[in-house]
């Protein structure tokens, strides 16, 4: 299959589309260690989702009764409401009791940093990453500054295929994983402990 004209460029915009099912096995572990009310103020500042395949985070959310989330994405084709860079953009929104997403890779700390400026004492950041996202030595000193409060890893890999997918001269089959192991990072703002609470998911 070729990576033209089809429903799901994921080298655009380091666009990937997360299932939603290690979505919700997070949130419901989570919430379970963590009290939110269901209309506090939620941003997924980089929602993804298109005309084929729903903004995975949104959906989820919605399902669990959260009712005050804001979606927004740099790609004209996203589902998202708020069409935006979140990096660049002056963001006229208030502040978040908490930020969700999964980030693009190579601009994951700049994501949370910047969604950490946006949240409000003692709400929540958390992101989807690869867990080795704690071992370099690039970020030793955002660590060192900004250790996450929990990290949730998630002991199926998890898939970023919904349909089979050519790149670069690559196929990946449908549903099929990478040797990348993933977890929900959570940062609270304002914790500040030189460690952080594992679980495996
Ligand atoms: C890894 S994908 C994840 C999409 C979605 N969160 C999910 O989990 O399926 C990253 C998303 O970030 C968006 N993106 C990239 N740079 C961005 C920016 N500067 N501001 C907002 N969105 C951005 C892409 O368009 C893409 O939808």
């Amino acid at each position: 299959m070729s990576s033209t004209n089809r429903g799901y460029q994921r080298h655009v915009s380091d666009f990937y589309i997360t299932p939603q099912e290690p979505i919700k096995q997070f949130l419901e572990k989570f919430l379970s260690i963590e009290t939110l009310k269901q209309d506090i103020k939620i941003l997924d500042p980089c929602a993804g989702g298109n005309e084929k395949y729903d903004m995975p985070y949104f959906k989820v959310l919605e399902s669990l009764g959260f009712n005050n989330i804001r979606i927004a994405d740099i790609r004209e084709d996203s589902q998202a409401r708020f069409k935006l860079d979140f990096l660049n953009d002056v963001l006229d929104f208030e502040y978040f009791d908490l930020t969700i997403s999964n980030p693009p890779f190579n601009l994951a700390i700049e994501f949370i940093n910047k969604a950490l400026n946006n949240t409000k004492n003692n709400g929540f950041v958390v992101m989807l990453l690869r867990l080795n996202f704690f071992g370099s030595q690039s970020r030793k000193k955002f660590f060192a500054e900004n250790m996450p409060k929990y990290c949730f890893v998630h002991s199926k890999r998890i898939s970023f295929f919904p349909e089979d997918f050519e790149l670069d001269g690559k196929v990946y089959k449908k549903g099929s994983t990478d040797s990348i192991e993933y977890a929900h990072f959570v940062w609270q703002k304002n914790y500040k402990q030189d460690y952080c609470k594992t679980y495996v998911i």
